[in-house]
């Protein structure tokens, strides 16, 4: 899990999402049993609670659209205390501190808001957002984990058409419990 580089601009936003083997990051009825796959790989890596909490104090802000943060809200709050932003263009009650609502142009969000504050940016999500910030060139590194289950149908990876772009592969890592973690930095091309 090796952590992301900085780039010139002295930041760094990361893509990271869980897709199925066909595409999809989330069912319809938005149930998340389907990233319990039971799937055993013994050749495959496991990663201690221990080194995964050094991993995410790493993490110095993470990005996400509306309906992730809603699910989130629902699931139970995976992101601790680390800072969040959620971009919306609807007004919500303050639910918990480390929370700030962002509404406007992404760039400016990047650039501005983030830039100066974290250097270790993640966009958890979901594919509305994603696919937006890849269309304005704001992702440094896409980190995606496949799961080891088709889905058949559900809400895809991405939301749209996106322009070709050459990835660079950096580092793949294979899990015990079969999942594949893919990380790419964007090339300059
Ligand atoms: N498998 C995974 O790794 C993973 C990761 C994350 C999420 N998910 C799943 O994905 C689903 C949510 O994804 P989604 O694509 O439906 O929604 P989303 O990207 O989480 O949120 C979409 C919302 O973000 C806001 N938004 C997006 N772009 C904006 C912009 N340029 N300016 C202002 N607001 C903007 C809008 O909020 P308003 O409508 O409030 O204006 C929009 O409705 C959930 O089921 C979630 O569980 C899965």
């Amino acid at each position: 899990m090796p952590g992301s580089e900085a780039n010139a601009r002295g930041r760094s936003v990361t893509l990271h999402m869980v897709s199925s083997l066909d595409g999809f990051i989330a069912k319809k009825d938005n149930s998340v049993s389907w990233l319990d796959t039971g799937s055993v790989y013994e050749a495959g890596v496991s990663i201690s609670d221990e080194e995964a909490a050094i991993f995410l104090k790493t993490i110095d802000c993470y990005v996400l659209g509306s309906r992730t943060y809603e699910h989130a809200l629902q699931l139970g709050w995976p992101y601790g205390d680390t800072p969040v932003v959620v971009v919306t263009g609807r007004e919500w009650p303050a639910a918990r501190e480390s929370v700030e609502f962002y509404s406007g142009d992404l760039k400016t969000l990047v650039d501005v808001t983030l830039a100066p504050r974290y250097r270790n940016i993640w966009l958890v999500g979901g594919a509305m957002l994603c696919q937006r910030f890849l269309e304005l060139s704001l992702v440094d590194e896409i980190r995606l984990t496949i799961a080891p289950v088709l889905l058949g149908e559900g809400l895809r990876l991405f939301g749209g058409p996106l322009m070709e772009k050459r990835w660079n592969l950096k580092n793949v890592v294979g899990y015990k419990n079969g999942f594949v973690e893919l990380s790419y930095s964007a090339s300059s091309s």
